[in-house]
């Protein structure tokens, strides 16, 4: 991948560098300085950071070098410490976005298992918020399986924009793309990398992309709870997460262990989906296939707001496979974005 590392200047405003390189908040934590958390961080350079924290000259020197021995991936002089899961960068979810920062809102899309229908909802979501005039990109944070790209039909290999950075891809509808397929020579190929890989080209996907300005940024995770997802995110200044389930027991135990990844990652469960809820026939006659609705224990377990409930449609199967899926309308995906968009409120 290009190396578009820059060097970090004691001018440069807090919330401009964390947002370029998130492995930077661990540093500026690490320093004691914890603007990258608050609202001083969005406007403050990290020499008025430093000053409001009485940093010695020498001070603000050391931390200044360990920015950009972290973003080389060099040794830093203090332990790189943690900052909470969701307050990488000024945190915007539920108390209305942050109209300076070019990526409003990164929400991950978590599900306990794979197969009940994650990356279609990230898919579908994304259309529909593009239909409602949002600026959306997707980072496909399954690695190891991405299918994204495939969903919306696009191909080819990402080009260098002007300023260095990696041109995502763009569907026809524009819903941007980041996924690991551009990456590969045949589709097919397997990516048989371990965590460390997998989160180092995490990161690159969100920084060394040039998104542009975007409402949202979908992160399809990886299924289930395990050292994939966790490591996506933590290597992301996720604001929120979304849990998708179906309406089967096992997988409302499934979700329980969503609930507590994302607790004990100190992030937030901004909404959850229930998807493949029914089956309409031409009749409008609705059809429960996986058994009744648990959406209402599924809000009560998460304390989060219901954002949908998807039918089960054999149209979807054919317009994935076919890289068609801007095609796909439904009043249910049309509800959902607006009830996303409501539950995040964004300012612009
Ligand atoms: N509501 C639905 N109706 C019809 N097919 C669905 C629905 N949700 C998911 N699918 C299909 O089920 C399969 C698994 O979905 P996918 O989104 O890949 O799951 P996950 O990302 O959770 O592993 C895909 O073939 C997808 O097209
Ligand atoms: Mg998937």
């Amino acid at each position: 991948m290009p190396e578009t590392l820059q060097t970090i200047t004691p001018d440069m405003v807090i919330h401009d560098v964390v947002t370029k390189y998130p492995a930077t908040v661990k540093i500026f934590h690490g320093h004691g300085l914890p603007c990258t958390a608050c609202s001083v961080g969005a406007r403050e350079s990290i020499a008025g950071g430093a000053r409001t924290h009485r940093f010695s000259p020498e001070k603000l020197d050391l931390l200044v070098k360990d920015l950009n021995a972290v973003i080389k991936g060099e040794p830093v002089s203090v332990a790189p410490k943690k900052a909470p899961v969701g307050r990488g960068i000024p945190i915007n979810v539920l108390g209305g976005g942050d109209a300076n920062r070019p990526i409003k809102q990164v929400i991950a899309i978590m599900s306990g298992k794979g197969g009940v229908g994650k990356s279609l909802v990230t898919g579908l979501l994304a259309v529909s918020l593009r239909r409602q005039g949002q600026r959306v990109g997707i980072l496909d944070g399954d690695i190891t399986g991405p299918s994204i790209a495939r969903m919306f039909g696009t191909t080819g290999h990402p080009t260098k924009t002007a300023n260095g950075g990696i041109e995502p891809l763009k569907s026809k509808g524009g819903v941007k793309v980041m996924s690991m397929n551009m990456f590969l020579e045949n589709e097919s190929d397997p990516v048989v990398w371990r965590g460390p890989m997998v989160s180092s080209a995490i990161k690159q996907f969100y920084s060394d992309v040039d998104w542009g300005q975007l409402d949202y940024l979908l992160v399809d995770l990886p299924p289930g709870t395990s050292d994939a997802p966790m490591t996506v995110m933590q290597a992301l200044p996720v604001d929120g997460v979304v849990i998708v389930s179906s309406p089967q027991m096992l997988a409302t135990m499934v979700v329980m262990k969503c609930v507590h990844m994302v607790r004990h990652l100190k992030g937030t469960i901004v909404g959850v989906v229930e998807n493949m809820s029914y089956f309409e026939t031409p009749n409008n006659e609705r059809y429960e296939i996986f058994g009744p609705s648990n959406a209402t224990e599924l809000v009560s377990v998460t304390g989060a707001p219901l954002l949908g409930q998807l039918p089960i449609d054999p149209a979807l199967t054919s317009l994935c496979d076919s890289g068609r899926v801007e095609e796909y309308y439904s009043e249910a995906y049309e509800a959902l974005a607006a009830n996303f968009v409501n539950t995040l409120k964004i300012k612009r």
